[in-house]
């Protein structure tokens, strides 16, 4: 049972923002027993390894270096620890699904974000939890569904794009809609004058108008945040015309000439898009671009150790 609310400064302010312009608003997680260092520790003891991911990424400048692998045998503690000392991130996807304690948190969320936002009505809400190393970044990307952003524990730099050309195309979109690859968008250093930039505090959430390209940059101490997708009606319209348009463009080499989402060329669309979304071929597409290449090193803390490939 959610008792206080989760939001502690919010105002009819925010209420007009929302979806609109970025928002940034305080909350009592980093407060939460759920997500102290130990409540976290314990988590990733028992956490199932097909709902977590553990990235490894490159210093500043060393952008291709991206490389996917596991806990291995530490306890979550040592995991903390590692990340603690390495380059590195780890999500817990899906946290709701693992534990009810999370799934009720989302419950608590959206029944205020529905209370205090006029007219919002969210579906298939997630919730995972990011344990990113001193320094790591997370490279220039955009997300498919709705996104928000919760500061933990640390703190970090978030650069916030506007969603438009040349920031975003459809076609950026559409790649990260079938390939699952979001961060193989273009990027150029002058984009940041064109962004807004946030000093990003425990404590502290950050929402954004759908699709806002963004890239993150910790500041030098260990941080913890909980990333929060969901979509609405309009999103997932929005989403259908997207993942049309890009079997469209990869099978058939055909570029859409529309981003209609209403009328026949719309149904139609949607129709081809659930013959072939899952196909197996596009399965193992999607796979082959994210081997498990490490696992962490038990002995040497912020360590890995190479996996030999198959
Ligand atoms: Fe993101």
């Amino acid at each position: 049972m959610q008792t206080e609310p989760v939001f502690t400064n919010w105002t009819d302010r925010h209420s007009q923002l929302w979806g609109n312009q970025p928002v940034r608003v305080e909350h009592r997680l980093n407060r939460s027993p759920m997500f102290s260092m130990e409540g976290l520790a314990e988590l990733i003891d028992r956490y199932p390894r097909e709902h977590y991911s553990l990235v490894q990424m490159g210093a500043p400048g060393q952008r291709k270096l991206w490389r996917e692998g596991e806990i291995g045998n530490l306890t979550g503690a040592e995991v903390i620890q590692a990340i603690s000392r390495g380059r590195m991130w780890l999500n817990l996807r899906r946290v709701a699904h693992v534990d009810t304690r999370y799934r009720d948190l989302v419950n608590a969320i959206f029944g205020e974000l529905g209370e205090r936002v006029p007219g919002f009505r969210s579906q298939d809400e997630s919730i995972g939890i990011l344990i990113s190393s001193p320094n790591a970044q997370v490279y220039y990307h955009a997300d498919l569904p709705g996104q928000s952003l919760w500061q933990i524990h640390g703190a970090k730099r978030v650069y916030l794009y506007p969603a438009v050309k040349p920031f975003l195309a459809p076609e950026h979109l559409e790649d990260i809609a079938l390939l699952g690859v979001e961060v193989n968008m273009p990027y150029e250093a002058w984009y940041d004058e064109h962004a807004q930039v946030f000093e990003f505090k425990a404590g502290e959430m950050l929402n954004w108008p759908l699709n806002a390209p963004h890239r993150i940059e910790n500041l030098d101490c260990l941080n913890v945040s909980m990333t929060m997708e969901y979509w609405t009606e309009e999103f997932k319209r929005a989403q259908v015309v997207t993942v049309a348009n890009a079997i469209l463009r990869h099978r058939f080499g055909r570029v859409a000439k529309s981003r209609s989402t209403e009328g026949l060329g719309f149904w139609s669309k949607r129709v081809a898009q659930r013959l072939l979304r899952d196909s197996a071929a596009l399965k193992r597409e999607r796979k082959a671009l994210r081997p498990i290449s490490f696992r962490l090193d038990r002995e040497h803390l912020g360590e890995i150790l190479d996996l030999k490939a198959a």
